[in-house]
C-alpha cells in the first residue's frame, strides 16, 4: 500500500487565487507581488511561532502577514476589502490538475490518500469541500493536532501515527520545497510538484525522490 500525504496551500490550492480581488484593490503592478509577500510572510510567521512554543493557528499567520503586507506596500484597504480578502483565503481554488489527479487515484486499491497541512481541520474541510475534493482522501491530518508546524519532525511523525503507515512508503507530495526537504530529512519519500519554471527548489538538504510538473503525472510514480 502506497500512502500519499498530499500538502494543501500551494499543492492543491493555488495561494493566488486572490490575485483578482488584489488587482481590483491596489492595481495590476502590485497585485502578485502583494500575493507572494503574503504568502511568504504566512509561511515565516508560522516558522517562527512554531519555534517559539508560542503557537497560533495558521489564519491567524494569514491574517498577520496581511497587515504586514498592507504597511510594507503602503496601501489602504478598508475593513470590507480585508474581510474580503480573508475571506477569499477560506475558499481559495485548486489548481487545474487536481480534480482529475485525484480522480485516478482514488480508483487505485494499492493507494490510500490524505492530506497532511499546517492549516486547521475546519478551515481545510471547508476548503476542500467548497473544491468538491474532499471524499477522496481519507482523512486531514493538520498540524493544528499538535499545534507545531511543518517543517518540524514532530509533525511528519505525527503523520505516521494518525495514518498508521510507515516512513517508507509514505509519499509527502508538495509544492512547498520546505517541505519536502522536511518529509524527506525525516524520513519519508518526498514529490515536489514544480508546476511554474520560476518555482526553485532549495539549494541544500535532501533532493526530492521525484519531480513532477503537475499532477498528472503522479499515478504512473506508483
Ligand atoms: C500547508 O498546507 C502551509 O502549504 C502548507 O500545510
Amino acid at each position: 500500500m502506497h500512502t500519499l500525504a498530499f500538502d494543501v496551500y500551494a499543492t492543491l490550492i493555488n495561494t493566488y487565487g486572490m490575485v483578482d480581488l488584489l488587482q481590483r484593490y491596489i492595481g495590476d503592478d502590485q497585485a502578485v507581488p502583494f500575493a507572494t509577500l503574503w504568502r511568504d510572510k504566512q509561511l515565516e510567521y508560522s516558522f517562527r511561532r512554531s519555534m517559539m512554543n508560542r503557537y497560533e493557528p495558521f489564519y491567524t499567520c494569514t491574517a498577520d502577514s496581511l497587515q504586514f503586507c498592507i504597511e510594507k506596500f503602503d496601501v489602504k484597504l478598508t475593513r470590507d476589502q480585508q474581510f474580503s480578502l480573508i475571506k477569499r483565503y477560506q475558499s481559495l481554488p485548486v489548481f487545474k490538475d487536481v480534480l482529475p489527479a485525484l480522480a485516478t487515484l482514488s480508483g487505485r486499491s494499492d493507494i490510500q490518500m490524505f492530506a497532511l497541512t499546517n492549516g486547521p481541520l475546519e478551515d481545510v474541510e471547508k476548503l476542500f469541500d467548497g473544491d468538491g475534493i474532499l471524499s477522496y482522501f481519507k482523512d486531514i491530518i493538520s498540524a493544528d493536532e499538535i499545534r507545531k508546524y511543518k517543517p518540524d519532525p514532530a509533525v511528519y511523525q505525527h503523520f505516521l501515527e494518525r495514518s498508521g503507515a510507515s516512513a517508507e512508503t509514505s509519499w509527502l507530495i508538495s509544492g512547498n520545497s520546505f517541505d519536502v526537504i522536511g518529509a524527506r530529512s525525516f524520513g519519508m519519500q518526498g514529490i515536489w510538484i514544480k508546476r511554474n519554471l520560476d518555482q526553485q527548489y532549495d539549494p541544500w538538504g535532501p533532493k526530492p525522490t521525484h519531480m513532477i510538473q503537475s499532477m498528472g503525472q503522479l499515478e504512473s510514480l506508483f
